[in-house]
């Protein structure tokens, strides 16, 4: 990039920066995420670092955020709301403490090493209490820092917030290591004097689904997400809506440079006594005596995250002592003795490449983003899909397109916003294909569709993708048979269709490049085992368009039923096909929720040509397939509504959820009141901690296991 591209970037992030400001700190709205927000803000920082010349004091870099809105009184902030330095990694913590040492030193001649009070950095809106002599005066945001808004009817809804502070016992006072002289001197600022208390009001995530599962039943907006519930909340007119709308007030500090900060020395006994005041105070905060001891606590708190009943969106490191804090004192807008450790976000910017189609199972093609390699909540993301053409219109992205992309668990990446704002002009559309990527045929895009596909049933990308699924995990289940594999044995014409598979012998495997004689055997062996399995894993891996695992299940248990009674435990396939050939279109709708679209492909599957001519190739091998179980249940939870969180070891989700229901429960997606067992595995989502807050009985997989044998 030349300095006049430089400047022209620039240009075009400040602006885009602070449209998002705008709508995130004074309208409460939120068209991209902090995340996404805080990439374009590093970008415009290395860009003014870069190119100095360009920095100016109306920079997004250079403020505090946000604007007081009219509605409330204003609020005067006696002392100034700071911001947070961010830091994302390792090193940048360590800059941090070079930094801050060095000023020390030169302040004070001395070199010294300092412990880290490390506090959870709470995802919410900041809150400033006034307490005149112990009695809450008022409330009030952050605004801009200087002014906010005074909202103190609202936040005297908030019942984590004490309307007079505790007074402390003399063993109180004296857990805190205070003399006498600055135990009475303590006492006379905070009960004859005027303090402010400082603090994050946060929504709980239980309480935020609570509410806008209130509102879907009534047809109103719901809430984006806890952070927003709060900042709506907090200044809402009304304060009897704040009052439904229930929140909590963590503190994490008295207001910056009192004489009460000197007497209590350092964050850790301010914290403590903090609490002892009245406040709600993080317990998971914590002392460190050094770098790695904070890289630890974040690394644990990383893996926590979701299992909290809050948002976080990182640690809020500060130095201890804070006799250090006026040595180390404020640059611009954040003081230099806390820095914000952010866990990376989970959205990011970046540039798109190209698009290329991939043809799937079914011969549908899927848009597929070519991206930049970028950095999204910890793993290098450099492809994201686009689903399909109506999500590239409703995105109207093009190549070279700033766009976000987001990461979400194990799902894959997807492209979620086109910043259109930042073009300059080079950006191309995306050509839609005509013909097929891989065998040429023209496509097809049946009416009212979004789906391109190639109608060729033989095309080679069919073919592959048809022969992946027959060998996963959910269907054959063949161990160590993959993507890679499975196209060299294409490749080198050892197989044409997953029929093939079982005619492989191990000197077949033994050219191919990567085999040896003990993995060809292992190859051959788990192939030859997948002849016995599960019934409706066959029926599965079949490739039926339309019919998944449960509904494989559901033919497997009707084949079953009608056909045999209990005695018989395995099948060969062919009398399967006989006995599903004999049904017509509106027999297959008998079954429970198999609509016209699972019966009418059904039905054509086993009245095609070539699909049976593949059924009857199969079939030539000796499988013996699992029948399901008909032992008949006793109904021990008739009515009983059960909620899945977090994974079991013993049972996959869809076995535990055939368990209850042959048992005569049913499995719900949500916990209620109403709910009667939670079922909580390991890493348990939010629904443990709603089960919790509704006292709805939980059981750990032992207990279920046991209920389940009827314990
Ligand atoms: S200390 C100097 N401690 O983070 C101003 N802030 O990104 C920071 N925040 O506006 C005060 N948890 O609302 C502090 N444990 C914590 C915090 C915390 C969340 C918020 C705070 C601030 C924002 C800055």
């Amino acid at each position: 990039m030349d300095k006049a591209e430089a400047k022209k970037r620039i240009d075009k992030l400040r602006q885009e920066i602070d449209h998002h400001r705008y709508l995130y700190h004074v309208l409460d709205k939120e068209e991209i995420s902090e995340g996404a927000l805080d990439a374009l803000k590093n970008e415009l920082f290395k860009l003014e670092q870069a190119y100095p010349e360009f920095v100016s004091p109306n920079s997004p870099t250079q403020r505090v955020a946000g604007k007081p809105l009219d509605k409330f009184k204003k609020a005067v902030h006696k002392e100034r709301l700071l911001s947070l330095f961010d830091a994302f990694s390792k090193d940048d913590m360590k800059d941090w403490e070079d930094r801050i040492m060095k000023v020390y030193r030169e302040n004070t001649g001395k070199a010294e090493a300092f412990d880290y009070y490390c506090e959870l950095k709470l995802d919410g809106l900041a809150i400033s209490l006034t307490y005149n002599k112990g009695v809450l005066l008022r409330g009030a945001t952050r605004g801009n820092g200087q002014v906010g808004e005074d909202v103190t009817l609202n936040v005297k809804t908030i019942s984590s917030i004490p309307l007079t502070l505790r007074n402390l016992s003399d063993k109180d006072w004296q857990s805190l290591g205070l003399n006498s002289e600055e135990i009475s001197e303590a006492k006379k600022i905070v009960f004859n004097l005027e303090i402010d208390i400082r603090g994050e009001a946060v929504m709980l995530k239980s309480v935020f689904e609570s509410l806008n599962k209130e509102y879907k039943k009534q047809g109103l907006n719901v809430m984006a997400n806890p952070r927003n519930a709060v900042a709506g909340s907090i200044r809402q007119l009304d304060p009897k809506i704040a009052a439904k709308r229930k929140m909590t007030f963590f503190v994490y500090g008295l207001a910056g440079s009192s004489t009460l900060k000197s007497i209590l020395k350092t964050r850790e006994i301010e914290d403590k006594f903090l609490g002892l005041l009245g406040f709600k105070t993080l317990k998971h905060n914590k002392l460190c005596s050094n770098l790695d001891e904070v890289f630890d606590l974040y690394r644990n708190l990383e893996k926590k995250r979701d299992t909290l009943s809050f948002l976080i969106d990182g640690m809020v490191v500060k130095v201890n002592d804070l006799r250090i804090w006026p040595v180390l004192g404020v640059v611009g807008k954040a003081p230099r003795y806390m820095m914000a450790y952010k866990f990376s976000a989970e959205q990011a910017t970046t540039k798109l490449k190209a698009v290329i189609w991939q043809v799937g199972r079914t011969g549908a093609l899927t848009p597929t983003a070519i991206l930049e390699p970028v950095n999204v909540g910890g793993a290098t993301v450099s492809r994201a899909t686009l689903h399909n053409i109506d999500e590239i219109g409703r995105l109207g992205i093009k190549i070279n397109d700033t766009i976000i992309v987001e990461r979400a668990g194990d799902v894959i990446p997807k492209v979620v916003k086109v910043l259109s704002n930042l073009r300059i002009g080079e950006e191309k559309n995306i050509k839609i294909p005509s013909t097929c990527p891989v065998c040429h045929s023209p496509l097809i895009r049946p009416e009212g569709e979004a789906v391109l596909r190639c109608p060729n049933s033989k095309c080679g990308a069919i073919n592959f993708q048809n022969i992946v699924h027959f060998a996963s995990k959910g269907a054959m289940n063949i161990d160590g048979l993959g993507d890679k594999l499975i196209a060299q044995l294409l490749e080198a014409g050892l197989i044409s269709d997953s029929a093939d598979l079982y005619s492989l012998k191990v000197d077949d495997l033994l050219p191919l490049e990567r085999f040896a004689k003990k993995s060809a055997e292992n190859l051959i062996t788990s192939i030859s085992e997948s002849l016995s399995r599960d019934l409706y894993r066959l029926i599965y891996a079949l490739g039926i368009r339309q019919v998944g695992e449960e509904s494989s299940q559901v033919l497997a248990k009707a084949f079953t039923n009608s056909k045999f009674n209990s005695q018989k435990k395995v099948v060969k396939p062919l009398e399967l096909i006989e006995f599903f050939k004999s049904y017509s279109q509106e027999d297959w709708q008998v079954f429970e929720d198999f609509g016209p679209a699972i019966a009418s492909s059904l039905f054509n599957f086993f009245h095609d040509k070539d699909s049976l001519a593949f059924v009857a190739k199969l079939f030539k091998y000796e499988f013996e397939l699992i029948l399901p179980k008909k032992t008949v249940y006793s109904q021990i939870f008739k009515d009983k509504s059960f909620v899945l969180t977090g994974s079991l070891n013993s049972l996959t989700r869809a076995e535990a959820k055939d368990r209850i229901k042959a048992l005569g429960g049913k499995v719900v997606s949500s916990v209620s009141k109403n709910t009667d067992y939670v079922i909580a595995g390991s890493e348990p989502g939010s629904k443990y901690e709603k089960a919790k807050k509704l006292e709805v009985r939980i059981l750990n997989e032992t207990e279920f296991l046991n209920m389940l044998e009827n314990k």
